[in-house]
């Protein structure tokens, strides 16, 4: 069967230029799964390391479901979107439970699992399986708009109609395997977002951007909604070497990881005018109270604007406090939690 030249450039490049990563020397679909869900949050560079972790921790998808969820997410520590962790450990007990630990075999039944959209899907079904399915990510609407011309705004349901069915006639019969690496590869090396190498690209003579001087206008992303801006006051209560620490909710950032107690306030505040009733029952006990450098953390809708308060409880309590606010735990515990990066800096900056 002939095959579309795109595709075929797109191969022949990445026999050249492609780098040596783990999980293209593998086709277990549980490894790939995991590289998949990780490279969705992070970079290959920064997502390497983690891959490795989890593959050593959890060589198999049963070492995943019967771990501990504080274990899965203290591993994921620092690739932020807590949720995805959650769910990678929700989709592995279903393998277990449900598909007596094997990963279905098809795009269509891996769509079905927990977690698992699109993009997961194809990647698995094409490179553990080698079905025909495109895999379509970021480096994928990169590519298409830039050699196709296409302008539709990648963020809209139309747009994504639109590269989905140009990503289906694309991709090339047998091939899916190593042409899905190849777009993504290509995309992340060759026609990269702020400098693509078009002077050596063998895609040139047929890329619209190119020809048109669009490399910068391609692909279209409209962005919406504003960065929201929080006020968080930490409350770093110790108490000998314990500090206390609370598991956040289910749902928000960082979800199920463990901070400090937390005032959250609409606009800035200063410690005077914090009112809760936690704090009231600290101060009471007139213990000293320090404040640390108020922060900035970006996430990626959200401006957090942070100020730890570092309060040394009265050593010759007899009791701790048993605040609704948490638990105290020693430096070793903490150091088994999952927190945030945010959170672990500060413990560590502090040496505590
Ligand atoms: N990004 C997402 N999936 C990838 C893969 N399999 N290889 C390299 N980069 C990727």
């Amino acid at each position: 069967m002939e095959q579309p030249p795109f595709a075929e450039e797109i191969i022949q490049w990445y026999q050249k230029h492609h780098r040596d990563l783990p999980w293209r020397h593998t086709l277990d679909p549980y490894q790939i799964w995991l590289s998949e869900v990780i490279l969705q949050q992070t970079r290959v560079a920064q997502g390497l390391p983690y891959y490795q972790k989890f593959v050593e921790a959890f060589p198999t998808v049963y070492d995943l479901a019967h771990a501990s969820e504080q274990e899965v997410l203290r591993l994921w520590q620092g690739l932020g979107y807590y949720s995805r962790a959650r769910n990678l450990h929700a989709c592995a007990k279903s393998i277990v439970a449900d598909h007596r630990g094997e990963f279905p075999k098809t795009y269509h039944e891996l769509l079905k699992l927990k977690g698992v959209g699109a993009y997961t899907a194809a990647a698995i079904a094409s490179f553990a399986f080698n079905e025909t399915v495109p895999v379509v990510d970021g480096n994928v609407y990169r590519v298409l708009s830039r050699v196709f011309g296409v302008d539709d705004d990648i963020l809209s349901t139309t747009g994504q109609k639109n590269f989905r069915k140009l990503a289906d006639q694309l991709v090339p019969a047998g091939q899916a395997n190593v042409y899905n690496q190849a777009i993504m590869e290509f995309g992340a090396l060759q026609c990269t977002p702020a400098n693509p190498a078009c002077l050596l690209c063998p895609l040139s003579a047929m890329c619209y951007a190119y020809q048109h001087g669009k490399q910068k206008t391609l692909p279209v992303k409209i962005k919406k909604g504003k960065v929201k801006d929080r006020y968080l006051h930490y409350l770093v209560v110790r108490l000998g070497d314990k500090v206390l620490m609370k598991q956040r909710p289910e749902k928000g950032i960082w979800a199920g990881l463990y901070d400090f107690y937390l005032i959250e306030t609409k606009q800035p505040r200063k410690w005077d005018e914090l009112n809760d009733p936690v704090l009231n029952e600290i101060i009471q006990q007139q213990p000293q109270v320090e404040k640390s450098e108020l922060l900035q953390h970006q996430l990626s809708h959200q401006r957090l604007h942070v100020t730890f308060y570092s309060i040394v409880l009265n050593g010759n309590l007899v009791k701790e406090p048993h605040y609704s606010a948490g638990k105290f735990y020693s430096r070793e515990e903490i150091e088994e939690l999952p927190k945030p990066i945010l959170i672990d800096n500060f413990l560590r900056n502090n040496h505590l």
